[in-house]
């Protein structure tokens, strides 16, 4: 079957620039993506792309080449579903907040929605497509909704979860590692499949396109994940070890990483990872390990976030024993709350678990972050629920220029590695600081030693300084 007309539900993160992408490499498939949210649905349709709700390098450019012409944004979520031949899920699947599974499970009640959806519309038959990173054997109960009214309509579901990480997400999505394709083995199974390759292989080349079965396609992207979470915290445990002992993380990362069997990336020692997704991931692969009474595979996955939740901590704890056992109504300033640069995702930032063990502490939080906005800052701390909206207020100053969320502050803390803060004048900001000047370096992007020239008491993540 080829395919002209692409449904893609939740315009996010993941579904706004896949199928932008898709749009823009595919110019005869015509590309609808919706959304209940209208508010988002009304900033990817803004004139100023400037305005459109996900912020990533070189985005606005390949909206721009599709939009109008074969890539729409809508909230008809219906009207899409009934002319589409294919459905992407792309709804997001957060950790459950309530009831069986609370704080670990994935919560699937938008998908489930979707598929009701799809089943209650749908008048022809369709390909269903999971791009949201789901439990393992969940298309098994996508399928059980979708072949629920018996009007005869046939579904295919396939499992394509997406790599893509944010800030590279257009680089990522034109030039992918692997794409993976998972589906039935029956006939219709792999008819199903090769329509959804036909559609990739308009711009990637035929051997990075894998297909497998259902079940591994769905388990190799919560496994892709918890291996890329495991380095992180891996080599932030070694941070530790390395500020104990005078070894230099930096020096380790190289010197194993220089091994092609670890290889270099994803190396890079810091406050936390952060991000919509690893801790959300990890704690699901663990709810799936204990729910086959799978303990010790279970134990094994939780350390990671164990290990994280410590560096996040760690950090908070240094800069109030550093400076001098208390930061009570001192002004700390953060530059970067993002939980990575170049995006504007906000979603389990470290920033945000750093801010909260200060604020307890009562210091007096200043941010200064390119890209996020005052609201989102307020959200994320209010969203926690550890003090009241009033006090977060109250707690914490949002700037837009970063020499003045640093003039008269004790101590700046790099809590995202932005490019431009090792450019800001550095000598600048000391002359207007409160002496000592104290600099936490969560992601050691700064030049540590030019800092301490200058007079900063400087520490990085991971070395004895
Ligand atoms: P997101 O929250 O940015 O977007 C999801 C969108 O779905 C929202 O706009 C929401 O309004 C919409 N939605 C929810 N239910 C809906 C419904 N019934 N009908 C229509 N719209 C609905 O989430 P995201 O970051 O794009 O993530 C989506 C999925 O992709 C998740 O499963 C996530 O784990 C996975 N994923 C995310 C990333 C990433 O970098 N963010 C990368 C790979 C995979
Ligand atoms: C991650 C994966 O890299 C993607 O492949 C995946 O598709 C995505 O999750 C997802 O499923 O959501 P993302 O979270 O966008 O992508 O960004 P990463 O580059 O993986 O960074 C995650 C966090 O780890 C960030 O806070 C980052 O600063 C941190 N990190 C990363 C480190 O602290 N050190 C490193 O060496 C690498």
């Amino acid at each position: 079957m080829k395919i002209t007309n692409i449904c893609c539900i939740g315009a996010g993160y993941v579904g706004g620039p896949t199928m932008a992408v898709i749009a823009h490499k595919c110019p005869d498939i015509k590309v609808t993506i919706v959304d209940l949210n209208a508010e988002r649905i009304a900033a990817w349709n803004d004139e100023n792309t400037d305005n459109l709700p996900v912020y990533e390098p070189g985005l606005d450019q390949i909206v721009l080449s599709a939009r109008g012409r074969n890539l729409f944004f809508s909230t008809d979520v219906e009207k899409a579903i009934d002319e589409a031949q294919m459905i992407f899920i792309s709804v997001n699947t957060p950790t459950k907040t309530y009831g069986l599974g609370k704080g670990k499970a994935a919560d699937l009640k938008y998908i489930e929605l979707c598929a009701r959806q799809i089943a209650a519309v749908a008048k022809d038959d369709k390909i269903v497509v999971e791009k949201s990173t789901l439990p393992v054997r969940t298309a098994e109960a996508v399928k059980n909704i979708l072949d629920s009214t018996g009007n005869g309509v046939k579904f295919q579901i396939l499992s394509n979860p997406e790599f893509l990480a944010e800030g590279t997400a257009v680089e990522d999505l034109l030039n992918p590692d692997r794409v993976l394709i998972g589906g039935d083995t029956d006939a219709e199974g792999q008819a199903a499949i090769n329509a959804l390759v036909d559609v990739y292989a308009n711009w990637i080349p035929k051997e990075r396109i894998l297909t497998t079965n259902v079940w591994s396609s769905e388990l190799s992207k919560l496994t892709a994940n918890a291996f890329l979470a495991q380095r992180v915290s891996s080599i932030n445990a070694m941070s530790e070890l390395c500020e104990k002992t005078g070894a230099d993380v930096n020096e380790v990362a190289r010197a194993i990483g220089m091994d092609s069997r670890i290889g270099p990336k994803f190396l890079k020692s810091s406050v936390g990872f952060g991000g919509s997704c690893f801790q959300k991931d990890i704690l699901n692969l663990v709810y799936i390990a204990k729910s086959y009474g799978l303990d010790e595979v279970a134990d094994y996955w939780e350390q990671v976030i164990i290990m994280n939740d410590h560096q996040k901590r760690r950090f908070a704890a240094n800069i109030v024993k550093t400076l001098y056992n208390t930061v009570s109504g001192k002004k700390i300033t953060f530059l970067g709350w993002a939980f990575k640069k170049d995006t504007n995702d906000t979603r389990e930032s470290a920033a945000i678990y750093v801010a909260d063990d200060l604020l307890h502490e009562q210091a007096n939080i200043a941010v200064f972050d390119p890209k996020v906005e005052e609201t989102t800052i307020f959200r994320d701390l209010d969203y926690l629920a550890t003090r009241k909206p009033e006090e977060n207020k109250a707690g914490v100053t949002v700037y837009q220029d970063p020499y003045e969320a640093c003039r008269g502050t004790h101590a700046i803390a790099v809590l995202t590695e932005w490019d431009e803060f090792k450019g800001y004048d550095w000598q600048k900001i000391y002359d207007n600081m409160k002496k000592p000047a104290f600099v936490f370096d969560g992601r050691n992007v700064l030049n540590g030693k030019e800092l301490k020239e200058i007079g900063f008491i400087f520490t990085g993540v991971g070395k004895a300084y």
